[in-house]
């Protein structure tokens, strides 16, 4: 996992719960805790501190990572704006990640390695989106379309219908978009 993960969780958490509750977790989880953006680092370390978190915050490793990912959005979007700027929807930016966004990544990160997802686009208002690695980070994937659709001011209604981590063999994330925005009109 490249360093620029952790440096998005220690900023995550840093803002939301403070340095001390960071220092804490890293020292529950046993890792270093150094990571520079380009580097490498195992993914088992990024899930021990995950689990010291999810043991400090009292919230399950799964609610860790989907929080990780929601919050993340609006420090992605500060650090590349271009990849938002181009959208103006949830829906159009995701139809992106495959082509454009995750592409641009691995440009910027050499040796990331980002997932490719499956999408169904048969319907307007919905996205049927699989999602498959041995990562097993559904919750990212989770989090990361929920801060989505917060940053356009979206409302959305997600499903995670099939998961790997209920022995399915990928993950199908299903997204319904609201046609009507806070103030009743169609958008
Ligand atoms: C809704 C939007 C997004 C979704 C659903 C998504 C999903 C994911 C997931 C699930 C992973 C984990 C890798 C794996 O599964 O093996 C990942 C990795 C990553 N994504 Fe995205 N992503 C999104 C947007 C972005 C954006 C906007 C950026 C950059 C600004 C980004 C940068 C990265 C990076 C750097 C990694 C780590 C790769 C590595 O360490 O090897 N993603 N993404």
């Amino acid at each position: 996992m490249k360093g620029i993960v952790f440096n998005l969780l220690e900023s995550v958490v840093c803002s939301q719960f403070g340095e001390d509750t960071w220092d804490d977790i890293l020292e529950e989880s046993q890792v270093h805790g150094v990571y520079t953006t380009l580097g490498n680092y195992p993914d088992d370390e990024l899930f021990q501190i995950v689990c010291a978190a999810s043991k400090i915050l009292h919230i399950s490793p799964h609610e860790v990572i989907r929080f990780f990912g929601q919050k993340s959005i609006p420090l992605m979007a500060a650090a590349h704006p271009e990849f938002f700027s181009a959208h103006n929807n949830t829906r159009s930016f995701i139809l992106a990640l495959n082509t454009i966004i995750h592409p641009e990544v691995r440009k910027l990160y050499p040796g990331a390695q980002v997932p490719v997802f499956e999408f169904d686009t048969s319907s307007s208002n919905k996205l049927i989106i699989t999602y498959s690695s041995p990562r097993k980070l559904c919750a990212f994937a989770q989090g990361l379309i929920e801060g989505t659709a917060e940053y356009f001011g979206e409302t959305i209604d997600l499903q995670h219908l099939v998961c790997m981590h209920r022995g399915d063999s990928n993950c199908v994330l299903q997204v319904v978009f609201n046609t009507t925005s806070a103030n009743g009109k169609e958008k």
